[in-house]
């Protein structure tokens, strides 16, 4: 079986981690937490794979002990972790649900006690449902709304985490939420995208001023990227790609990093977008401490008759993992390297998430996951080679510690380096948490 490079192949310092999201894996049941737009997504016929929800999920919100065990047992330096809105602001604005911020208050300071750095998102997507209701992340209200609820986290557990990022994959909740209708709240319009999209930008900007007003530090911003191939060597592939790539990969960046949008894809979303959208870049361009990369595969991009993208999306012809994402780690280096060039430069970059969904079965008590370690190391030394040619590469973190909700795709998908039984919730390490654990050195 392959193994993963070892810790000592990283320059002194480099830090490992492993994540995980709130709705993904806590129980959103327990603890008083308030129903969320991701509940009301799931319970709407043919949004979810069998309807399911995050209604129990792993019971984190219970087994937490034994989680923060695996993840120190493992080696690894670091949590990613986030917060649910909606546990901790049932209604997403006023009341805070004390029950829900003493759980994150134990979690983080179980993290410390095991000596494991917490790498704290506010938001990894389960929208509270009464916001949503007055429009979500379409009203420019939610930047105020995102502030309030950032104090509230600040307040409580800011002296403490060890880093902090606002919104986990803006692309996935402005665009996969709003345009593509496969995230919630579900909806397919290109007004409310526009809207969005520039909204999330807003709010993690209004979320960084917050968290410096706490003298909170190491401050980043964490984003998805998708390596664009043209589906063939036409010019109208290339222009196909492009357009893809502007909206997936340089939107969000071009933001922050720039203080502008991308014109690829202003010449869709322009006259959507709301009022006045070029003087928020003041606050969207808070200067950050590191940037985090997720990645998980590329896309094969065509022209496609109709408006504007004007986009398929063709199969390729590499190996695909169970979401049938085809395996490139060609594409983290390449996107280390260009986010490098093109937007940070200096920064500290993370790989906040990278990882792999198979179809894992036990033989009895043990999972041989030979094709996520193969999947790791390939896309470790990726990391290797870009460290090596001077990117700033200080850490990588992978998704995810446990199977656990995927998103519209339910249970079926499992990423997690350990097994997690659905009915009984029991927790068994597979074997890419071992060869994790030997790598770490644990
Ligand atoms: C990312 C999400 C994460 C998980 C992985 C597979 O887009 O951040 O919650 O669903 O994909």
């Amino acid at each position: 079986m392959t193994d993963l490079p070892a810790r000592g192949a990283f320059p002194e310092g480099f830090l490992f981690g492993a994540a995980t999201s709130s709705y993904q894996i806590e129980g959103h049941r327990f603890g008083g937490a308030g129903p969320t737009h991701w509940d009301s997504f799931a319970a709407t016929p043919g949004n979810v794979v069998r309807a399911e929800d995050g209604a129990t999920a792993c019971d984190h919100y219970h087994r937490w002990e034994e989680d923060l065990d695996l993840i120190a047992a493992a080696g690894f330096d670091l949590y990613r972790f986030s917060t649910s809105w909606a546990r901790v602001m049932p209604e997403g604005r006023g009341a805070v649900n004390m029950e829900g911020l003493d759980f994150y208050d134990r979690l983080v300071d179980g993290m410390l006690a095991r000596g494991i750095k917490p790498a704290l998102t506010l938001y990894h997507w389960e929208l509270p449902a009464a916001l949503s209701d007055l429009g979500g992340w379409r009203n420019r209200e939610i930047a105020n709304w995102f502030a309030d609820f950032t104090e509230v986290i600040a307040r409580r557990l800011g002296d403490r985490v060890f880093s902090a990022a606002p919104i986990n994959e803006p692309w996935c909740v402005g665009w996969l939420g709003h345009f593509a209708g496969q995230h919630a709240p579900g909806l397919r319009d290109i007004r409310a995208t526009a809207h969005a999209m520039h909204h999330i930008l807003l709010a993690h900007g209004r979320a960084i001023a917050v968290m410096r007003s706490h003298g909170m530090g190491n401050l980043g911003a964490v984003c998805n990227f998708e390596y664009a191939h043209p589906a063939d060597p036409s010019p109208e592939a290339a222009t196909a790609a492009r357009r893809y790539d502007a909206i997936y990969n340089r939107f969000f960046t071009e933001g922050i990093f720039h203080g502008r949008y991308p014109e690829e894809v202003l010449d869709g979303l322009g006259p959507h977008m709301p009022l006045n959208w070029q003087d928020d870049f003041a606050t969207i361009g808070a200067p950050l401490d590191w940037f985090g990369i997720n990645y998980y595969t590329c896309k094969r991009i065509a022209p496609a008759p109709g408006p504007w993208p004007a986009l398929a999306e063709l199969e390729g012809p590499l190996p695909k993992t169970a979401m049938g994402w085809e395996i490139f780690p060609e594409g983290l280096h390449a996107f280390l390297t260009r986010i490098a060039r093109e937007y940070t430069g200096a920064l500290p970059l993370i790989i906040t998430e990278n990882g792999m969904a198979a179809p894992d079965t036990l033989d009895g008590e043990s999972c041989l996951d030979a094709g996520r370690i193969a999947y790791y190391a390939e896309h470790l030394d990726a990391c290797l080679r870009a460290i090596a040619e001077g990117v700033p590469l200080r850490g990588y973190i992978s998704w995810s510690l446990l199977d656990n909700y995927e998103w519209s795709l339910g249970y079926e998908k499992r990423f997690g380096l350990v097994h997690v039984d659905f009915e009984s919730l029991t927790r068994r390490p597979k074997a890419s948490y071992h060869a994790w654990a030997r790598a770490l050195g644990a």
